[in-house]
């Protein structure tokens, strides 16, 4: 497997509980190399643009409204199978079936509220990446 690049987000849930540090020192024991770090307070046009893809379904109205409630904290990683290994470390998007240790058991509290987003595949990787970062950041 080649080293690859993935977009992460720490969510406001999170980062509002006071588990940046936490979730950063996760990611850094798991191999991940972070290129570039921002926190920021997503505006409701920002917040539907990053999950345009789930414009439509029922619980997207919610996921904004989340998404927009406090600052969060995107992050660039890299490391070899990054898109797949973050999505493993992170676990299921509902935090009672993710495994115990990962991400989302430890800091999540619901299916929308689960502490931590990370791109599903290269394509979107690409897409997320870029909306968070410029070239001369990476
Ligand atoms: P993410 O994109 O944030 O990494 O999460 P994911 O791939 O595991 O889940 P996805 O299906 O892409 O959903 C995006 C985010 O929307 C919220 N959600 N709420 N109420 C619900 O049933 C529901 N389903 C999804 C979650 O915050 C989820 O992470
Ligand atoms: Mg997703």
């Amino acid at each position: 497997m080649a080293i690859e690049r993935t977009l992460t987000i720490i969510k406001p849930d999170a980062a509002a509980a006071g588990h940046i540090g936490e979730i950063i020192a996760a990611l850094e024991q798991a191999g991940f190399r972070i290129l570039a770090m921002k926190k920021v307070h997503l505006t409701r046009a920002q917040a539907e643009g990053f999950y345009h893809v789930h414009r439509g379904k029922f619980f997207f109205d919610s996921l904004v409204k989340f998404m927009t409630e406090g600052p969060v904290v995107p992050m660039a990683l890299e490391r070899e199978d990054a898109i797949a290994t973050l999505r493993k470390l992170m676990g299921d998007t509902n935090p009672e079936k993710a495994p115990e240790g990962s991400i989302r058991q430890r800091f999540g509290s619901s299916i929308e509220r689960n502490a931590i987003h990370g791109s599903d595949a290269p394509e979107t990787a690409a897409f997320e990446l870029g909306f968070f970062f410029a070239k001369m950041e990476l």
